[in-house]
């Protein structure tokens, strides 16, 4: 941790998941499965799958929600950064076409960050390493998926864990909060790897074990370092905001940390895992529950394919 850098603000959030609800149920109609295994194995009940919208699109309305809600003005934006695995295109990114449909100024540059799961917490350290050198007060971070059109809806070990969604929020830079990160990365396309080729080919495909078992070590690893950096105890946090990947992993990890499992927020029941846009989806729904006050410490943790992971604590 560099000392005496200003930390992170989270002024306003926003989410969007497509209308087309797909449950348990609907999946065991084309594929060998059923609602008893998915819930038991994942907590999972349903997912989102978008009918025709595009990754610009349900990023946008996640932006939207989230500038309205901050009442800041575009022309204060230093970046709109979108994190993401499932662009509409190889080029221009989906945050390109974000800056697009909200007309946002040109000299707000405009990127996507892949760093799967973990993608939307790597999107918090580059959007405050941004600010930190910007004239500019305010920043645009979505993180947003379309997963369901590279699903292999024949395997049964993978379809049924994913959903499409976007979260988004705007942030400053803040002299009066904590921020300490932990971040980290193996290159490894055997546990999870979505080929570049056409769009038959293009398919998530996944070794569940290994993720599982890598997720359970790496996410307690990245709690316990970031902690460390903040010199806080467990209990000191009020939040933990997990990746939304399997209900079991996250019990897994509250249990070999000892923290109590109300503290960690979970909709994945819902939305199944968005893979980027997870977080900023929980801390939008959190937000709107009125669930987040000023002060309370936060810590947000993903992992995914890459491998990645990430941790970080923030203060609301
Ligand atoms: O963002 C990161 C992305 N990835 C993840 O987070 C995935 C992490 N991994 C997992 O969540 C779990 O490994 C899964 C949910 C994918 C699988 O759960 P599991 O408890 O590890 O099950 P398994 O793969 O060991 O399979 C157990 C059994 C197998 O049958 P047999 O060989 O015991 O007869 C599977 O064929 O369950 C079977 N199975 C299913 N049965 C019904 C696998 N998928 C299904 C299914 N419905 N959808």
């Amino acid at each position: 941790m560099i000392p005496n850098l200003p930390g992170i603000h989270i002024v306003a959030t926003g989410h969007y998941a497509p209308p087309k609800v797909v449950t348990n149920d609907d999946l065991s109609e084309i594929i060998d499965t059923n609602d008893e295994w998915i819930k038991k194995r994942t907590g999972i009940e349903r997912r989102h799958f978008s009918e025709g919208e595009t990754n610009t699109d349900i990023a946008v309305n996640a932006a939207k929600e989230a500038l309205a809600n901050s009442g800041i003005d575009v022309n204060d934006l230093a970046a709109c950064i979108v994190a993401t695995f499932s662009p509409d295109y190889y080029s221009p990114s989906v945050a390109c076409m974000v800056h697009k449909e909200l007309g946002l100024p040109e000299d707000v540059p405009a990127f996507d960050i892949n760093a799967a799961c973990s993608g939307f917490i790597y999107g918090l350290e580059v959007a405050r390493g941004i600010l930190l050198q910007s004239e500019k007060k305010y920043l645009l971070l979505c993180g947003s998926e379309i997963i369901s059109k590279v699903l292999d809806m024949e395997d049964r070990g993978t379809c049924i864990l994913f959903g499409d969604g976007a979260g988004a929020v705007v942030i400053e830079l803040s002299e009066d909060k904590q921020y300490v990160s932990y971040l980290g990365a193996k290159g490894n396309s055997d546990y999870i790897f979505v080929p570049n080729a056409d769009d038959e080919k293009r398919k998530v495909h996944m070794e569940g074990n290994n993720v599982f078992r890598f997720a359970v070590t790496t996410v307690p690893k990245c709690i316990e370092e970031v902690l460390k950096k903040a010199n806080l105890s467990k209990d000191e946090v009020t939040h933990y905001v997990c990746h939304q990947a399997n209900k079991r992993i996250i019990e897994g990890v509250a249990s070999k940390l000892d923290i109590p499992i109300e503290k960690f927020y979970m909709n994945l029941m819902e939305y199944g895992n968005t893979s980027a846009a997870s977080v900023p989806i929980v801390l939008s729904e959190m937000n709107k529950d009125g669930m987040l006050k000023p002060g309370d410490k936060i810590v947000c943790v993903g992992f995914g394919a890459g491998l990645t992971w990430a941790g970080v604590l923030i203060e609301w």
